[in-house]
C-alpha cells in the first residue's frame, strides 16, 4: 500500500456519486457498484464527503449523529459492506470529520438548548446578549466591502439585547442566534441549524476522539477534517478587529488550536500510525502550515489551503472576484512549496492539492476552456495536478472532464449558501438579481454538486428514477464514463494513463519542486528532482499557441497532443524526462 505522499485521493459527494435506488439521491450501494471503475482509474485513496445522519441543511456538513449512517445512503451493514469492498480492491476509504459543529437536531444541542444547567449546556457556545445601545456606537465594525453588514440582528422584543458581538456567518448574516428557552445566544460560523461545538470542554474533546476511533476500530483509513483550523475560539469572543468587519480568516489559528490537535494526535491518532489525516485549512496561511502538519508537531500529515479557492464571502454573488492570472496561481504553487519546505527535514510538512471540490466550481470550467478545448485543457489540469508536488485529490467527475452546469433561477440551486446570499442581497434589493444570477453561474459551490455523468442514458446513469435531486447537467449526452471509457483518446484514459505511471516515479511522489517559468503569462513550467532523476513538465494554459522559452532536452514521456510542434499548441501539456 502506497503511503500518504505517493497517494492519489478521489473525492466522492455521496448525494452525487450513484444512485442505485431510483430515488434520485446518490448512496452507498451506488458506490460499491462503481468500485471497480474507481479502482480501474488508478487512484489509492477515497474520501466520501459526510454519510452520517444529517437533515441535511448543509448536505450533510450538519451531523446529527455521528455513528449512523444516512438513511437515504443506507445502512451501516451496507458501510461495512462498503469499506470490506474498498478494501478488497486495494483502495483505502477516508471518512469526513466535521467536529467545528454538529446539526442543532444533534441529540447534544438539544439537550444543550434545554436550560442553563443541562449537562450538555457547554458542549456549544452560549453567551448572553449584549445590552442594547444606539445603533452608531453598536456597529462598530465597517463592512471592507461595498455592503452594509447585516445588522447584528436580534434587536426589539423578548430581552433578546444584542448578540455578543458582531461576528458573521459563512452563509450569510449573523453568526448569533438568539434562543427563547434560555434567553442566551448560541454560536454557528455556518447556519444557523449548524452550532459550533464548544472544544474548551474537556467532555465534548474526549466525545470526538472516542467517535474517532468507532471510526478507525472499523477499519476506515482515516478522515479529511472539516474547517479544522476553527475548533479553538478567542474567548474573549473579541468584534472583528477595525478594518477587517466580516473577515472569516479571523477564526481560524485559535489560541488553543494546536494544543486540541495534539491531544487528538495522543488520544487517537498516534494509536492507528496508518491512518490518513487531511486537514481542510480554510485561513491558514502558508507561513502557519508546518504547525499543522510539520512532521515533528504530531498534529496532521496534511492540510490543503484556500489560496486558489473561489472567495466565499457572500457579496461575490455581486461582486465576484477576477479569477487568478496564471503567475499568481503558479506564484501561490511556489509559495507553498517553499514554505512547507523540500529539504526533508523533520519539522516539514506536506499538503494535499487540488484544482476542484465540492465548495469550489468546476475546475474545467474556472482554469480550462470547456467550449473550444475541452479534451486538452482537462488532460492539461490532470497532467499539472498530478505532477505537483503534494498529494492530489482529483474530484468526481473531474476525470472525464465534467463542467459548470447552466443554472437559469434561484430555485434551480440547493446550496444554503447561494440561497441565503440571495435571501440576504437581492430580496431586499430586487435589481441586483441578473448580476447575482450571472455571478452565481459562475462560483456557486452546485456546479460541482450535480449528478455524476456515467452514461448518455436519461439523468445521464445517475438513476433510473425519473427525478434527482440536483439537475443533471445537460452536457451528459456529450460528456459520460461510458463514452469514454473505451475512446483510447478520452479524458478518462488520459488520467488512467497517467495515474498508472505516477505509480512508478519516485521523483514525483517526493522530488522538489522548482518554478522554471514563474513570470510567463501563459506558461507553467517546473522542474521535479529526486536525486538524479529530473522531470521536466511544461504546460500552455492559454488558447494559443506558444513559443517555448526554453531549450527542452531529454525524452518527451508524456503529452496530451498526438503530435507535436516546435511550439505549444493550445492547452498542450507534455513531461520531459532529463537524462542525468
Ligand atoms: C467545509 C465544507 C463545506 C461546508 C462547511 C461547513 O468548508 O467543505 O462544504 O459547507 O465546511 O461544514
Ligand atoms: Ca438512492
Amino acid at each position: 500500500m502506497p503511503t500518504y505522499k505517493q497517494s492519489v485521493i478521489y473525492q466522492i459527494y455521496p448525494r452525487s456519486f450513484a444512485d442505485s435506488n431510483g430515488d434520485g439521491i446518490g448512496d452507498l450501494q451506488g458506490i460499491i457498484q462503481k468500485l471497480d471503475y474507481l479502482a480501474n482509474l488508478g487512484v489509492d485513496v477515497l474520501w466520501l464527503s459526510p454519510i452520517f445522519q444529517s437533515p441535511n441543511a448543509d448536505n450533510g456538513y450538519d451531523i446529527s449523529d455521528y455513528e449512523a449512517i444516512m438513511p437515504e445512503f443506507g445502512t451501516m451493514a451496507e458501510f461495512d459492506d462498503l469499506l470490506t469492498e474498498t478494501h478488497r480492491r486495494g483502495l483505502k476509504l477516508i471518512l469526513d470529520l466535521v467536529v467545528n459543529h454538529s446539526s442543532d437536531e444533534h441529540r447534544w444541542f438539544q439537550e444543550s438548548r434545554k436550560s442553563k444547567d443541562n449537562p450538555y449546556r457547554d458542549y456549544y457556545i452560549w453567551r448572553k446578549p449584549s445590552p442594547p445601545a444606539p445603533l452608531p456606537e453598536r456597529e462598530r465594525g465597517e463592512p471592507s466591502g461595498s455592503f452594509a453588514p447585516l445588522s447584528r440582528s436580534g434587536r426589539g422584543a423578548g430581552g433578546e439585547g444584542n448578540p455578543p458581538n458582531n461576528w458573521q456567518s459563512f452563509f450569510s448574516g449573523p453568526a448569533w442566534k438568539f434562543d427563547e428557552t434560555t434567553g442566551e445566544y448560541y454560536l454557528h460560523l455556518f447556519a444557523e441549524k449548524q452550532p459550533d461545538l464548544n472544544w474548551e470542554n474537556p467532555r465534548l474533546r474526549q466525545e470526538i476522539y472516542r467517535m474517532m476511533r468507532f471510526w478507525l476500530d472499523k477499519g476506515v483509513d482515516g478522515f479529511r477534517m472539516d474547517v479544522i483550523p476553527f475548533l479553538s475560539k478567542d474567548q474573549d469572543f473579541p468584534d472583528y478587529p477595525e478594518g477587517r468587519f466580516g473577515d472569516l480568516t479571523i477564526h481560524a489559528n485559535g489560541p488553543r488550536i494546536h494544543e486540541f490537535l495534539q491531544e487528538m494526535h495522543r488520544e487517537v491518532l498516534a494509536h492507528y500510525p496508518d491512518a490518513i489525516t487531511v486537514g481542510e485549512g480554510f485561513g491558514v496561511s502558508a507561513a502557519q502550515a508546518n504547525l499543522y502538519v510539520g512532521q515533528n508537531r504530531r498534529e496532521l500529515q496534511m492540510i490543503y489551503h484556500f489560496d486558489h479557492a473561489v472567495p466565499r464571502e457572500e457579496q461575490r454573488f455581486i461582486e465576484p472576484a477576477p479569477e487568478f492570472t496564471l503567475p499568481e496561481l503558479k506564484a501561490i504553487f511556489a509559495n507553498w512549496n517553499n514554505a512547507l519546505g523540500q529539504t526533508g527535514s523533520p519539522d516539514e510538512g506536506w499538503q494535499n492539492i487540488y484544482f476542484g471540490n465540492h465548495d469550489n466550481p468546476r475546475s474545467l470550467s474556472r482554469f480550462g476552456d470547456p467550449v473550444r478545448f475541452p479534451y486538452e485543457s482537462a488532460t492539461l489540469l490532470a497532467l499539472v495536478l498530478l505532477t505537483q508536488r503534494g498529494t492530489p485529490s482529483i474530484y468526481q467527475g473531474d476525470e472525464i472532464g465534467m463542467t459548470n452546469c447552466p443554472f437559469d433561477r434561484i430555485d434551480e440551486y440547493d446550496d444554503i449558501q447561494v440561497r441565503n446570499a440571495w435571501n440576504a442581497l437581492v430580496l431586499p434589493n430586487q435589481q441586483l438579481a441578473p448580476a447575482f444570477l450571472a455571478s452565481a453561474n459562475r462560483i456557486a459551490r452546485d456546479h460541482a454538486r450535480t449528478p455524476m455523468q456515467w452514461s448518455n442514458a436519461p439523468n445521464a446513469g445517475f438513476t433510473n428514477g425519473p427525478r434527482t435531486w440536483l439537475n443533471v447537467n445537460p452536457n451528459y449526452v456529450q460528456i459520460n464514463a461510458q463514452q469514454q471509457d473505451t475512446d483510447p483518446d478520452s479524458v478518462l484514459n488520459f488520467y488512467r494513463k497517467l495515474l498508472r505511471w505516477r505509480k512508478q516515479q519516485p521523483v514525483l511522489h517526493e522530488g522538489t519542486y522548482r518554478d522554471l517559468l514563474p513570470n510567463h503569462p501563459t506558461l507553467w513550467a517546473y522542474e521535479r528532482q529526486l536525486d538524479n532523476e529530473r522531470l521536466t513538465v511544461v504546460a500552455n494554459v492559454s488558447a494559443m499557441d506558444v513559443a517555448l522559452p526554453i531549450k527542452l532536452t531529454g525524452e518527451l514521456i508524456f503529452g496530451n497532443y498526438p503530435k507535436i510542434t516546435a511550439d505549444l499548441q493550445p492547452f498542450e501539456a507534455r513531461i520531459y524526462r532529463l537524462n542525468p
